[in-house]
Order: structure tokens, then C-alpha cells, then sequence
């Protein structure tokens, strides 16, 4: 079996200039691999905790020095011995030098960087496609291809515009990848049109869909639906729509209620699943993320029994990716899909558990990339190999985007040449 001969990292930017880690493991057979992770983004409560300098001199205090520090000094003499095909074990044991419940130690980023390019040298010592590896490894059935969820309005904290919400997305009917994905662009070539002609900005935000200053969220649901017509393609039939709220952001911890400053309106949380459910009374949307904020489990509770059953009701801020988290949105029968981002808990191990744990309880799983992204396209064989229903990796612009897209359509073609 092949040895690690070395185990480094490097500092690297992400899709919005700051630093982000890239891990390389050189193999004794001369074997390579890398992999970075996601970068800069604004995290939820719930969320592991990442490892950054704070030296305010380099790069605002953000710097990942002390990161790539603990990987060659505490990480890679720990797995120098370590079989690196045994991913549970590597994992097991990078959560154990860290030994904090939220990762605070060795540092979320650190320890996905390492779990990642384990995970990469194994398949390439196999000789076999990442996801094919990562099936094997998790002991999971045939790969899944998932559906793409485009993301082509970027608002809340994710552009420098009015949105209040943080995502409007665009879900294209079930297809080949390659359909799918240029349903996607066609729209998304079709809103910029929609734009212009209505005279507003067609600038992009931080996840490469259009960031304008419109007069109300509808209007921005209205111009998806107008796109999507004009694009040749027949809303409710061939695609449908779903928003990501990003809710906590609005939610007033004093007054317990949600502010939309674009709207000039504000919720109880009762009022806001009146208003979602009147909306989706009247929109092809089937996809709610973080309609309500984190810590409301009650009110969670209610949304999902009176919208759950035609809708997903998603839990990102709200899970964190966390299993724990998880186990109580099942006992409190809160939220009925799941949104699964490797940077919010650390380990592959770890984010397996979770898809596991949330298939047995028919939860969806959407895997998703951050707002901060590198072109890596891990996220794409880990949704693949899981068979996650969704992968939600941004708009139809920027390469850290589109490199995701096309790993996608690479997949696709690798399973119908093998026949599955
Ligand atoms: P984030 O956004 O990476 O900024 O958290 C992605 C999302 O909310 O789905
Ligand atoms: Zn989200």
C-alpha cells in the first residue's frame, strides 16, 4: 500500500480574493493529489468553527497560516503510518486531534482540506473516478445523478443590491445533465435580456446571479417567470422556482419579527407562512430554504405541516450541517429536506452520516457550495456518490461556479457510457 510522503497545504484565493487552504499529499509511489475548500463566507450559528490568523497585517486578519501550520505539524505526523484508503479511520482521527465539539482546535477549514485530499490520493491510488471511490468507501448504493438548482438572483448578503433574500433559484425539470444545465443557461441568458430591456443593472454577486435594485421580491419572481417564457421554456412544467430566504439576517431578536426592507413589510412568523403560503398559491415554487430563522423550531414545526406536503421546507442555517441538529428537526417533525455544505461540519465521514440519517427519515439533501468557492468540484462526485437529490452550486457565470456545472455533465457522460 502505498505511503504519504508528504502532507502540505498552501494559502489561496477564493471566488472573492480572500484566503482559502489547498492541501497536496505526494504518495511514495509518486502519486499526487489537492484539494481546496470553500472560502470566506458568512457563517450561521451553527455552523464548525474555521481556523484564521487574526493577524490584521496580512489579508485583514484572515490569513490561513496558522492553518496550514497545524497541518504539517500536528496532521501530517498523525496520518504519516495511516492506510490512506481507510477514509473512516483518517477522519476519525482528524476529529480526534482536534477533540472540540465545533472544530475550534485544529479549524473546520484545516480538517476538510486534509479529509478532501485523503479522499482524492485514495481514488487516484484506486485508479477510479472520485465518486466511484467515495461510494465504495461509504459503503453506498449505485451513484445518483441530482438535479441542479441554479441560483441567477443573488441578494441578502450576497450582493450589493436590495434583495432581501439571499437566493432565487431556478429548478429545472429531471433530464440528462447536459439539458438540464443549458436549461439553466438559457434562462439565466434570458433574465439578462429581461433586464435590460426593463432598464435595470445586470451586474452579477458573489455567486454569479444578477444583482439588481428592483421594487419588490415579486417583481424579482415575476422576471424568472418572464425569462423562463422567453427562454422557451413553460414554468410549472419544465422548471420551477424556489427562494432561499436566509431568514436570520431579517429576523429582530427584540421584537421577534422579520424585517424586508425591500417589501417595507414586516412578519410574526405566522404572518410569514401566511404570505409564503399565499405565494406559492400563486407561483410554480416548491423550494423554501430558511423561510424561518435558526433557532424557531415551533414555528419550523408549523411551516412544515402546512406547506411540507407540496413543498421542501429546507434547513440550511438551521441544520448547519450538524447531526445533532438534524436528529432534532426529526423529532420535532421541522423541515422535511436538508442542505448538506462539507465546510459546516469538517469530515466526509461525517457529512455521509448526515445524508445517511436524513434519507432514512425521507428527508431531501441538496449538497451545496458556499458563496466563497474555489474551483474545486469535489461537492459534485460527494452529491453524485450520496445520490443526493440536489446539488445547488450557484448561477450559470463564474468559474467557481460553472466548474461545478461541468464536472456534473463529465458524470453523466462516465455513467451512461458504463451503462447506469
Ligand atoms: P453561504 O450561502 O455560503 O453564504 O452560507 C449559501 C447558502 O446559503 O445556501
Ligand atoms: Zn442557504
Amino acid at each position: 500500500m502505498p505511503k504519504i510522503k508528504s502532507l502540505t497545504a498552501r494559502e489561496i484565493l477564493d471566488s472573492r480574493g480572500w484566503p482559502t487552504l489547498e492541501a497536496e499529499i505526494i504518495l511514495d509511489n509518486g502519486l499526487k493529489a489537492r484539494a481546496s475548500v470553500p472560502g470566506v463566507s458568512p457563517v450561521s450559528v451553527y455552523e464548525a468553527v474555521e481556523l484564521r490568523d487574526g493577524d490584521k497585517k496580512r489579508y485583514q486578519g484572515l490569513g490561513v497560516l496558522k492553518a496550514i501550520t497545524k497541518i504539517n505539524e500536528v496532521i501530517a505526523p498523525a496520518l504519516a503510518d495511516i492506510d490512506i484508503l481507510k477514509q473512516a479511520e483518517i477522519d476519525k482521527k482528524l476529529i480526534e486531534l482536534d477533540g472540540t465539539e465545533n472544530k475550534s482546535n485544529l479549524g473546520v477549514n484545516t480538517i476538510l482540506a486534509v479529509s478532501l485530499v485523503c479522499a482524492r490520493a485514495g481514488a487516484a491510488i484506486n485508479n477510479q473516478e472520485l465518486f466511484e471511490y467515495l461510494g465504495e468507501t461509504f459503503s453506498l448504493i449505485n451513484p445518483g445523478m441530482p438535479t441542479p438548482i441554479f441560483n441567477i438572483f443573488n441578494g441578502g448578503r450576497h450582493a450589493d443590491t436590495n434583495l432581501d433574500f439571499e437566493e432565487f433559484l431556478i429548478i429545472p425539470k429531471k433530464a440528462g445533465a447536459s439539458e438540464m444545465v443549458q436549461e439553466g443557461a438559457d434562462i439565466f441568458h434570458a433574465l439578462g435580456d429581461e433586464l435590460k430591456n426593463s432598464g435595470y443593472d445586470t451586474d452579477t454577486g458573489v455567486e454569479g446571479g444578477y444583482a439588481p435594485d428592483l421594487d419588490s421580491s415579486i417583481e424579482a419572481i415575476e422576471l424568472m417567470l418572464a425569462a423562463s417564457i422567453r427562454a422557451g421554456y413553460n414554468p410549472g412544467k419544465d422548471l420551477w422556482l424556489g427562494v432561499d430566504v436566509g431568514s436570520s439576517i431579517l429576523f429582530e431578536e427584540n421584537t421577534k419579527r422579520y424585517v424586508f426592507p425591500l417589501d417595507n413589510a414586516y412578519f410574526t412568523s405566522d404572518t410569514l407562512i401566511g404570505l409564503y403560503d399565499s405565494w406559492f398559491k400563486k407561483y410554480p415554487i416548491i423550494y423554501l430554504e430558511d423561510g424561518l430563522a435558526e433557532d424557531d423550531w415551533k414555528k419550523w414545526h408549523d411551516l412544515t405541516a402546512e406547506l411540507g406536503k407540496d413543498i421542501m421546507i429546507v434547513g440550511d442555517d438551521l441544520f448547519a450541517t450538524n447531526i445533532n441538529r438534524l436528529r432534532k428537526g426529526i423529532q420535532e417533525q421541522a423541515a422535511n429536506s436538508l442542505v448538506i455544505k462539507l465546510n459546516q461540519v469538517g469530515t466526509l465521514t461525517e457529512a455521509v452520516e448526515c445524508v445517511k440519517l436524513a434519507n432514512k427519515h425521507n428527508y431531501r439533501v441538496i449538497v451545496s457550495s458556499r458563496s466563497s468557492e474555489t474551483n474545486d468540484d469535489f461537492i459534485v462526485d460527494f452529491a453524485v456518490a450520496v445520490r443526493a437529490d440536489y446539488l445547488k452550486a450557484g448561477s450559470l457565470s463564474r468559474g467557481e461556479r460553472i466548474s461545478k456545472y461541468n464536472r456534473l455533465i463529465e458524470i453523466d457522460n462516465i455513467l451512461k457510457r458504463n451503462g447506469k
